[in-house]
């Protein structure tokens, strides 16, 4: 057996964790990093798996990418020489298709894998691959080979308005027409705090992006060179994982540094379950068990609403709540693989069907009323969970996986820990050093 965690449950999570760079900052941020004129040097990257897959890829293309230190990269995407990202490489990390804005710059020309589905969900990117046809690129897909095919056809330029908000639908955009010919809007545009990092980054390098609630106006800018270092942010998921791990096991835990403000949603439902929530000072959250905790319903939105990445966490919380909650996911439409493993332990849960009056509005993927969907679960607690041996399928399943078997009494074999490393750095010593028991095999 390998690639797997073996976990003892049921000690109470106690301590401190300084939180790793975001990753879904960092994959965008290094990937911009290529449009630069200079050299570029980003802090605070988290050292997990999806990195090291990026930079893997980046220097197939010809980019010099390496850690200056631990957590410090430096990227030069002068070299780029490619025009063509290799397929086996794209099928390891997903947000490879966001080449298609550092390589038209270069090139004008490039050839990108489609992304495909994943095990969260079908998610085409249908809205991305509109839009950058709105503001005047060229693209077809050649259904043979599996690739795109763009190519700027006279100015990138325009307008384009998301039928529905997508997170790095909107960073895409934005990357193609910071170097772009002419003004830019996108509206409905997505609020994560990632895409306000990615835009921090570029207007410090020149860029002229104006964010407007939901409305970004770009104006072209010559070039984006870098004048200081620049740091990435901590990671929310991985916070709201530790303050979910903590609390679940009836621990306690001071998560640094972290702004208050982008796990607010969060931290609002802790209070209404009975968790203890404490802001100290400007980038400490202190999360801590404080009674039995009382069940509560959430339905997942984009920001500022209650993250999908977050619901996973929010249902081993809930098999240790009085009553009954329901997670209604919106987001994506597959994101409960967890459920059965849960089973297993002995948690209470049941997919169950809640009428919509209107899904295509309400689901942020395509809906489409031929197609069967299991968008909500209904979990009764507070139900003692035992060990077992559980598959991981997607990263956040495979974090709330590990949270169910630290609160379980016994052992537990959670197969697919590599999954869990794409997102998380350190985890097996962080979670040590909070207390729990695990080791990687
Ligand atoms: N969608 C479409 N067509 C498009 C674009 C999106 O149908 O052209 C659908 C998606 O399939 C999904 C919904 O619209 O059902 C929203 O997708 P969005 O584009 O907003 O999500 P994403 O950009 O693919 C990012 C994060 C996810 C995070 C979501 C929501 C990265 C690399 N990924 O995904 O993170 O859950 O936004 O905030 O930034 C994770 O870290 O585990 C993860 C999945």
């Amino acid at each position: 057996m390998e690639n797997a965690f073996i976990i003892k449950g049921g000690n109470k999570l106690k301590g401190s964790i300084k939180l790793s760079g975001a990753k879904n900052a960092a994959l965008k941020i290094i990937i911009a990093a290529l449009m630069f004129k200079n050299k570029v040097t980003i802090k605070n990257v988290p050292r997990i798996k999806d990195v090291e897959e990026l930079i893997h890829l980046l220097t197939t293309l010809g980019a010099e990418v390496d850690f200056h230190d631990r957590h410090t990269l430096e990227i030069d995407g002068k070299g780029l020489k490619s025009n063509k990202v290799d397929l086996l490489h794209a099928s390891k990390i997903r947000v490879s298709f966001m080449l298609f804005a550092p390589l038209l710059h270069k090139f004008s020309t490039c050839y990108v894998p489609n992304p495909g589905g994943c095990r969260i969900g079908a998610r085409p990117i249908d809205r991305i691959i509109d839009g950058m046809k709105s503001l005047g690129i060229r693209i077809e897909y050649d259904s043979d080979t599996g690739f795109y095919y763009a190519q700027v056809k006279s100015k990138i330029q325009g307008y384009y308005k998301y039928p529905k908000v997508t997170h790095t639908g909107t960073e895409l955009l934005i990357m193609l027409s910071v170097l772009g010919d002419d003004k830019v809007i996108l509206d409905n545009t997505a609020l994560e705090p990632e895409i306000d990092d990615l835009i921090r980054f570029l207007n410090l390098a020149g860029a002229r992006i104006k964010q407007l609630g939901k409305k970004i106006t770009i104006l072209p800018v010559k070039e984006l060179k870098q004048k200081d270092a620049f740091e990435i942010n901590s990671d929310r998921n991985e916070a709201v994982t530790y303050a979910s791990i903590a609390t679940a096991s009836k621990g306690e835990i001071m998560l640094s540094p972290i702004q208050p403000e982008i796990l607010k949603t969060f931290t609002a439902k802790m209070k209404q379950i009975g968790a203890e929530v404490e802001n100290i000072g400007k980038s400490l959250i202190r999360f801590g068990y404080a009674g039995p905790l009382k069940a509560s319903s959430v339905q997942t939105s984009p920001h500022p609403g209650f993250m999908t990445d977050w619901q996973p966490c929010w249902a081993i919380l809930m098999t240790q709540a009085k009553g009954e909650s329901v997670i209604h996911e919106r987001v994506f439409e597959n994101r409960f693989s967890y459920v059965t493993e849960l089973r297993k332990l002995g948690a209470d849960i049941d997919f169950v069907k809640i009428p919509v009056k209107n899904p295509a509005e309400y689901f942020f993927f395509n809906f489409s009323p031929d197609k069967k969907y299991h968008q909500a679960i209904r979990i009764r607690g507070p139900q003692d969970l035992h060990g077992g041996v559980l598959n991981v399928a997607d990263l956040r399943a495979g974090a709330t996986l590990a949270t169910a078997a630290l609160i379980a009494d016994g052992e537990s074999v959670i197969n697919g820990a590599s999954i869990i490393e794409r997102g998380y750095e350190n985890f097996v010593e962080k979670v040590r050093s909070l207390g729990g028991e695990i080791k990687k095999l």
